[in-house]
């Protein structure tokens, strides 16, 4: 089969079309067809290994998984002996969590794992691009136990993870405030935000919000001191150190709730993702797709950090509808 593969890291050119084997399931697993998955942040940090520290779960010298990649959608080809829930045949959509391997043209996955029926009203691309925003932003919004009428700000609400994260917050009752700049403004509003903020002109202050979910770890720290209520919730979304320091410093001296690590990935939030998007309390929002050819001018696009979105790339035209 074909797969986009890496052996060394660093920029998007050493991401390489190759032809590779193509994977067998075991007894517990699906054969998936892919058809379309996605370049998300985790995908091009994992490329350059950005922050460094990647490298000691992923390999010190060269990436230990060759092939990147961690959400998809596609048919189901065959399974294993033990297989219950699928079938040949079936539509999935899912991640593949630590395992990555979905920029190829077929992946092998554990009937148990994140994966669900493609919600019948999005495309294959549309379906791909679901996964890694929603679980992200389902996880953080969960750990701050986010209550009707509670007020939220979420800065950087036009990525992946913040217009995911506007849109479920709205689904949670709270009353939603988004910021981002001037060419997503009504990008942002469209999603259901109450109030937008532009950051390239608004100066962040006014509402006393219950919680800050900082999806992209840029909000200033000003802004928060301003405007988190006393014994309000901090979600560091992606930190880096100096930030996270600010965060439990300020945790410790302001009496915040401070929420930061790692996004865990759960079984019964695909599904729950699925039912949201199938009542049409929920949409894909999509920037742009590339075919599989040009996965690294799709990592250089990425890499800039102002996708409205996400970024879906096409591994099979022919069934992507
Ligand atoms: N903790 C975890 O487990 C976890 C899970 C998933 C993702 N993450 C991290 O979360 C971060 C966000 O992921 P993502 O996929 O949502 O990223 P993304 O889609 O690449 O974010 C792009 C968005 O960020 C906005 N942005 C850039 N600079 C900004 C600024 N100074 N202020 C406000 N908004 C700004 C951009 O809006 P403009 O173009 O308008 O600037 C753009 O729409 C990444 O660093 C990722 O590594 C962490």
């Amino acid at each position: 089969m074909k797969a986009v593969v890496y052996t060394k890291y660093g920029p998007p050119e050493v991401l390489q079309l190759k032809e590779v084997d193509k994977p067998v399931p075991k007894d517990k697993e699906i054969l998936v067809k892919i058809v379309a998955t996605a370049v998300n942040a985790a995908d091009w940090r994992l490329r350059k290994a950005d922050p460094v520290a990647v490298k000691l779960f992923f390999g010190l010298t060269r990436p230990k998984k060759s092939i990147l990649g961690g959400v998809l959608s596609g048919i189901v080809e065959s399974v294993g002996s033990k297989v219950t829930r699928f079938k040949a045949g079936d539509q999935v959509f899912g991640s593949t969590g630590m395992s990555l391997g979905a920029y190829a043209e077929y992946i092998c996955l554990p009937e148990n794992g994140i994966v669900a029926m493609k919600p019948y009203n999005l495309s294959y691309v549309e379906a791909a691009t679901v996964p890694f925003g929603g679980h992200t932003a389902i996880h953080f919004l969960r750990k701050a136990n986010i209550k009707p009428g509670q007020k939220i700000l979420i800065y950087g609400a036009s990525g992946a993870v913040g217009t995911a994260a506007i849109q479920l917050a709205k689904l949670y009752g709270a009353e939603v405030t988004g910021v981002c700049s001037t060419a997503n403004v009504d990008l942002v509003k469209s999603l259901g935000a109450d109030r937008v903020m532009d950051y390239t002109k608004d100066e962040i202050d006014g509402e006393h919000y219950d919680v800050i979910f900082d999806t992209v770890g840029k909000i200033p720290y000003e802004a928060v001191k301003k405007t988190l209520k006393k014994k309000g919730t901090w979600i560091l979304g992606a930190s880096g150190f100096s930030q996270m320091f600010q965060g439990y410093w300020s945790g410790m001296t302001n009496g915040y709730k401070i929420i930061s690590g790692l996004a865990l990935e759960k079984e019964e939030d695909i599904r729950f993702l699925k039912e949201l998007i199938e009542k049409g309390k929920y949409r894909a929002v999509i920037d742009k797709s590339y075919p599989m050819e040009q996965l690294s001018v799709a990592h250089s696009y990425v890499e800039k950090g102002h996708k409205k979105g996400n970024v879906g790339v096409i591994i099979d035209e022919t069934y992507n509808q």
